[in-house]
């Protein structure tokens, strides 16, 4: 019987994991200059944190988690997103009573969900997430989201578009939740059993529905941006003002309530308007989350933070038809006719390789021609071929691959050679 991989996952292979670990650097790079260190939590957690943390009337909760029972009877769970349980590592080292506030985190690796697969959408997919949790001032919601579309220019993306809204404060959404419940109770027998039993639970979670989308009630509901207050009005002014101050555009969009219970005040996502990009064109998503601390067991403490999937990332890279500049091919491929030479060969390399150099060989016996043509195929910048006569004389016959220039190299001073010419090719 023939194994198959399971639904939603992939496995990547070389030439693709290349491009994983490229954007992975850039955006870990970033981090790095916009002052935020990496932290890494378990991939599965008590279940009860994402009850609490995400939220137990959300469609990840009711429908998606992969939630299982231990040896010991727990209740655990495949995390499905990063910020519950960032903020729960964050409460549980009172990582609120450092001395450097706010706390500025990321991290990046697999989240599961049970969605139903297609076209982006994965059912074990890779989040880089950042979370700043300490700070409420409004300049932060503008360095979450310019390190979120900085992330995306340094790999190339052009055709990117960042949507924000304002979901206020406990007030505000109160207030719009009231009319929220006004403007659909009348009617709510028109729409999906889902909005339906969100009118109870979650009537916010009505506006972001995909079988309704259309329909005259949504068009017409009350917009968050009407009930907020003063004070979440002038938060959300000072955040737009932030970034138009870094020549950032965005639009703003006040039906984008995001599919997590924990957000408040700002909200965002950016989007891919590149051509053939459908349903999954979210690249990322994040926003406020005041309160989700104390929630979680910590003191009061705001946060806010984004993430984006890696897939989709890569995924609008190529609908863009940007190449990564990945290094391909290795340095030296040593060819070696005959036993000595291949004993030769074989401490030649090895001694390529510590001196930093990328350096591979034959180890299916072939023959010369053979040799060359898988030099050939490692895309080697230079072949060092060692037969008979050469080891007679010590040396290497050295070719350029590129211009078929060929020298005669001392053995001993391959090392040095290579070296150099490697250095003066790459400048
Ligand atoms: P989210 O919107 O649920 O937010 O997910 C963030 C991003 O993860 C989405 O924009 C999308 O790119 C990607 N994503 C979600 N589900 C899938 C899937 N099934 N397959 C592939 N990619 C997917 C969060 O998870 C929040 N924790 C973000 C956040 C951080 N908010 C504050 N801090």
């Amino acid at each position: 019987m023939a194994f198959q991989i399971p639904r939603g996952t992939q496995d990547l292979l070389p030439g693709e994991t290349e491009k994983w670990q490229y954007a992975e650097q850039v955006a870990r790079d970033l981090c790095g200059r916009y002052g935020y260190e990496e932290i890494r939590t378990p991939i599965f957690e008590h279940t009860e944190l994402f009850l609490r943390g995400v939220g137990d009337t959300t469609d990840i909760v009711q429908k998606e988690m992969y939630t299982f029972e231990d040896k010991g009877g727990r209740a655990l769970t495949l995390r499905p997103e990063g910020t519950a349980p960032v903020v729960r590592a964050f409460v549980e080292h009172k990582l609120y009573g450092s001395p450097n506030q706010p706390v500025k985190l990321y991290y990046t690796g697999p989240m599961f969900r049970y969605e139903r697969p297609e076209a982006g959408r994965f059912r074990q997919f890779v989040q880089f997430g950042v979370e700043a949790i300490g700070s409420s001032d409004p300049a932060i919601d503008a360095e979450v989201m310019a390190l979120a579309m900085h992330i995306y220019e340094a790999l190339g993306l052009k055709r990117i578009r960042l949507v924000i809204n304002s979901l206020g404060d406990v007030d505000s959404r109160r207030a719009h939740r009231e009319a929220l419940v006004r403007h659909f109770s009348g009617r709510i027998h028109e729409l999906c059993p889902d909005c339906q039993a969100r009118l109870e639970t979650n009537p916010l979670r009505i506006l972001d529905c995909k079988k309704d989308r259309d329909h005259e009630l949504m068009a017409s509901a009350p917009s968050i941006l009407d009930y907020l207050n003063d004070e979440s009005r002038a938060y959300f002014e000072k955040v737009k003002q932030y970034l138009t101050m870094l020549g950032i555009s965005f639009v703003i969009d006040a039906r984008l309530v995001r599919g997590l219970d924990y957000y408040n005040h700002t909200t965002f996502e950016i989007m891919s308007e590149a051509e053939g990009f459908g349903a999954a064109a979210t690249l990322c998503g994040g926003g406020r989350y005041n309160g989700l601390v104390q929630e979680i067991g910590g003191p009061e403490a705001p946060g806010i933070g984004f993430a984006l999937s890696i897939e989709r990332l890569l995924a609008a890279l190529e609908a863009e038809g940007i190449e990564l500049p990945i290094r391909q091919g290795i340095d030296c491929y040593v060819v070696a006719v005959g036993e000595r030479a291949k004993d030769e060969a074989v401490r030649l390399v090895y001694e390529l390789r510590r001196a930093g150099l990328r350096a591979d060989q034959d180890y299916l016996g072939r023959k010369l021609k053979a040799q060359l043509k898988a030099a050939d195929r490692f895309g080697a910048s230079f072949v060092a071929i060692i037969g008979d006569e050469e080891l007679e004389k010590q040396t290497a016959a050295v070719k350029h691959m590129a211009s078929g220039e060929q020298t005669n190299v001392p053995l001993g001073e391959l090392v040095s050679f290579l070296t150099e010419r490697i250095k003066w090719e790459e400048e």
